[in-house]
């Protein structure tokens, strides 16, 4: 099939190189010229396990091309994804700016019937506002459909190959089969194609994102109990999770939950419930406590240093809002960082993949360390925010000799508390205590 993506962040580029990838004609658009100069000459703007590959094996073979040109873009194109950001609006709300520039400029370039897939996360209602803007620029035949994605950054291709199942709003037969017919490729294993009317499809993924992020406030408020009992939250995730309705998934405790879509879409909940007059005190107490949970591990430190950080150098390993990826947006370690700056720390900080996104934000303030021992010379203690798996076996001894104090906050809980104090750290997890002495 001949397809177009319209944003290639994330979501587009995953979605138009996976598409490509499966033998379709993609054509990728983005208003922003650098990103697309960029991919036209094997650039890749995004760090995604196995994403460099796939676009450069199918931009070589003429499968994905990218332009700035929605016009020529869209000018062949069966279907047409729409995968622009929707970021927070002012008021909470999911700003829609870029939905509505893109459909305005849809309608008033096609010359042939299309479809039209929101993959963006839009608010329930999305799209039949845009039907009806766009049929009052357009008299050419279109049907939009909504298909929530659900990928993981870090896991996106394989998510994307093997999807848990797709969900397409529509309530047109023929968007049904032609979408069933571009996703066959990746249904083989029998995951569920899951057709709904467009409201039930866009409030899908607010669901899936509401609940997910509740598990998480769930955890971390959990595990603060914990540490206040003196209780260990590992024993108690064992001794919950064998529960079948309980499971382990997702309940791990951390320092809050970040990136593009978990903080905005809880947000926007909340903002579509006010707009009904429907109480959200769930999901604004889900937001509260991950604002607050991504505060912990600075209160520790604080606690540690007797109050004040003035002049300490702190090492911080991870910076991305979670591993195998480069992504910063809302990222627990910038608030840390932010936090740690004020009370006057010199910060030593290193992440395989986000240290150009830091730099972008704090230039000078921060001394970047392409390797994770680098950040521990002469520092007074050591924070791990993201979990990535190369930090998981490093040689302690040479930590301890690097550190000017061997004290961790460990805010993933990727050492074992026991250890650590035996290896003679002084070793702060999260839901877990050992008296430091
Ligand atoms: N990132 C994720 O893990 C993820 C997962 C599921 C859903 N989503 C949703 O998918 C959408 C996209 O997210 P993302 O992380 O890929 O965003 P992103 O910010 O990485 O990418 C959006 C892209 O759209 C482009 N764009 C914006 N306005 C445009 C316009 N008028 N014309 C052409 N291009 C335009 C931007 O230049 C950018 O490259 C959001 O609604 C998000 O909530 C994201």
């Amino acid at each position: 099939m001949k397809i177009a993506v319209i944003g290639t962040g994330y979501v587009g580029l995953v979605q138009g190189t996976c598409l490509a990838e499966s033998g379709n004609d993609v054509t990728c658009v983005d208003k922003d010229a650098a990103k697309i100069n960029g991919l036209s000459h094997g650039v890749v703007p995004i760090y995604e396990p196995g994403l460099s590959e796939l676009i450069h094996r199918n931009h070589r073979d003429g499968r994905l091309v990218f332009t700035t040109d929605l016009d020529s873009g869209i000018e062949e194109a069966e279907i047409i994804f729409i995968a622009v950001g929707t970021p927070e609006g002012n008021n909470g709300g999911a700003n829609l700016n870029g939905i509505w520039t893109v459909g305005r400029q849809i309608a008033l370039a096609i010359r042939k019937p299309k479809t039209i897939v929101i993959k963006s996360t839009v608010p329930v209602g999305t799209n039949a506002l845009l039907a009806i803007k766009m049929s009052t620029i357009t008299d050419i035949p279109f049907n939009i459909a909504s298909n929530p994605e659900f990928l993981k950054e870090g896991t996106a291709i394989e998510d994307f190959n093997k999807p848990d199942r797709i969900v397409i709003g529509t309530r047109k037969q023929a968007v049904t089969e032609q979408l069933h017919t571009l996703y066959a490729p990746f249904l083989r294993t029998d995951h569920p194609f899951l057709v709904m009317s467009p409201e039930s499809a866009e409030m899908t993924k607010y669901v899936a994102n509401c609940l997910l992020a509740t598990k998480i406030s769930f955890i971390n408020e959990m595990s603060n109990l914990c540490e206040a009992y003196s209780a260990d939250i590992n024993d108690v995730r064992r001794g919950i999770g064998h529960d079948q309705r309980i499971g382990f998934h997702f309940l791990h405790p951390g320092v809050g939950y970040g990136g593009s879509c978990f903080p905005k879409d809880i947000r926007a909940v909340v903002h579509m419930a006010q707009s009904r007059g429907i109480s959200s005190r769930m999901m604004e107490a889900v937001d509260l406590t991950n604002e607050s949970q991504k505060n912990i591990l600075f209160q520790k430190m604080l606690n540690h240093f007797s109050g004040s950080l003035r002049d300490r150098t702190i090492a911080i390993w991870g910076l991305a809002f979670k591993p195998r990826t480069d992504d910063i947006r809302e990222a627990p370690a910038i608030v840390l960082i932010n936090s740690l700056l004020e009370a006057g720390a010199d910060l030593r900080v290193h992440d395989p993949e986000a240290l150009d996104n830091v730099r972008a934000i704090f230039g000078q303030k921060l001394t970047y360390c392409d390797h994770p021992y680098e950040t521990l010379e002469q520092a007074d203690a050591l924070v791990i925010a993201t979990e990535w798996n190369e930090f998981r076996n490093p040689d302690f001894e040479i930590m301890k000799r690097l550190l000017n104090k061997p004290v961790i906050f460990d805010g993933r809980n990727v050492f074992d508390i026991s250890r650590m104090t035996t290896l003679g750290f002084t070793y702060y997890g999260m839901g877990q205590t050992i008296s430091h002495t």
